[in-house]
């Protein structure tokens, strides 16, 4: 079978190329891969900086954001031929964790969980894959190729379940949310931001295109300058910070609000520092009763929450978040950052 294969570490290793076929494991479905998005994590793994390849091994299949078709599963596994799936990323660590006993592998406390396509498990970036049935997640077919969304929305998921874990501390009314960065991961905050009922403002560089387009179609507020400028516009009650951008995310932490929650969701790279007054944050902070967190990855129960906001969002509006789609041959091109494109989502069709 053909797959998009990578030496983590190794910048330049990215390939399309053929590999063994999958062998069916127990317990496992065989799967047609669908289509397959791309993200910022699995740019990160091709231009070396991150990922790790299964033990034993040098090269990863990469990809995580999944769409399959089954095409044979065992009996009684609760699937069938043509069912659409996704497979979820992460698995429990074999110790395991409290929290990994407890299906919670997303707060894995010893760091030794594996992740499909990112941490030592080959991903979901072939022709064809296997996946144990127990972490296959059944899709309304009528989602059609929006369906590859549903690994994004589950992170998107997971950060405001992690919200609303932290809104019953005390009394709390959240009315307005403000997402900083409007990629797939800000504009499904925001989307889910406004299946809760919720006034939404979404904060970008961009001033033209596809962004302010998407926000606006989502009745949604679209602002672009600094954190501060539209938090004194919004007040808002959370924010939600999709940039990973090291500027972006400190004036997020240092805004001061009442009570506010701040949830980090943008996977930085090490080694940017700014100057930050320490005790004005912290001071803020404590006399504010803030809260600031970060969130990845998801569960079972997340998978859940995505599928169910999945299902009542507009397909239309979500099928405007994929800006690109590329035959598996030409992947490569996704990865290309020195060509400018308007992108918000880039999906491989792994079948051409
Ligand atoms: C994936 C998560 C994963 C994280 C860190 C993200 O891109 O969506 O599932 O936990 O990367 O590896």
């Amino acid at each position: 079978m053909r797959a998009l294969t990578v030496i983590p570490h190794q910048p330049g290793s990215l390939q399309v190329q053929e590999v063994e076929d999958p062998v069916v494991g127990l317990n496992e479905l065989l799967v047609e891969g669908i289509s397959l998005g791309i993200c910022g994590t699995d740019r990160e793994i091709a231009s070396g900086l991150y990922g790790w390849a299964p033990p034993g091994k040098q090269q990863l299949i990469l990809g995580h954001e999944s769409l399959g078709r089954v095409k044979a599963a065992p009996k009684d596994s609760g699937f069938a031929e043509g069912d659409i799936i996704v497979g979820i990323v992460r698995r429990p660590d074999p110790v395991p964790c409290g929290a990994c006993a407890r299906g919670e592998f997303d707060m894995c406390r010893n760091g030794l969980y594996v992740e499909r396509g990112i941490k030592e498990v080959d991903g979901y970036g072939s022709t064809g894959w296997t996946v144990l049935a127990d972490y296959a997640v059944k899709l309304d077919p009528s989602l059609g190729e929006v369906g590859v969304l549903m690994e994004p929305t589950t992170v998107v998921a997971k950060a405001w379940d992690q919200i609303d874990n932290i809104d019953k501390r005390a009394w709390f009314d959240p009315t307005r949310v403000l997402v900083t960065g409007a990629g797939p991961i800000g504009l499904l905050a925001a989307m889910i931001g406004k299946l809760k009922g919720l006034d939404v403002h979404v904060l970008d560089r961009a001033t033209s295109g596809v962004k302010p387009r998407l926000v606006e179609e989502l009745g949604a507020t679209y602002h672009t300058g600094s954190v501060a400028d539209a938090a004194k516009a919004v007040n808002p009650d959370i924010v939600i910070e999709a940039t990973g951008a090291p500027a972006v995310v400190v004036q997020a932490m240092q805004l001061d609000i009442p009570c506010e929650i701040v949830c980090l969701t943008g996977v930085s790279s090490p080694g940017s520092s700014s100057p930050v007054d320490v005790g004005a944050l912290n001071r803020n902070m404590v006399l504010g009763n803030g809260v600031v967190f970060g969130s990845v990855n998801a569960n079972r129960h997340h998978y859940e929450q995505a599928a169910a906001a999945l299902a009542k969002a507009d397909k239309k509006w979500l099928s405007g978040l994929i800006t690109r789609r590329l035959p598996l041959s030409r992947a490569l091109e996704a990865f290309d950052i020195t060509v400018p494109h308007d992108d918000i989502k880039v999906v491989i069709d792994l079948q051409k």
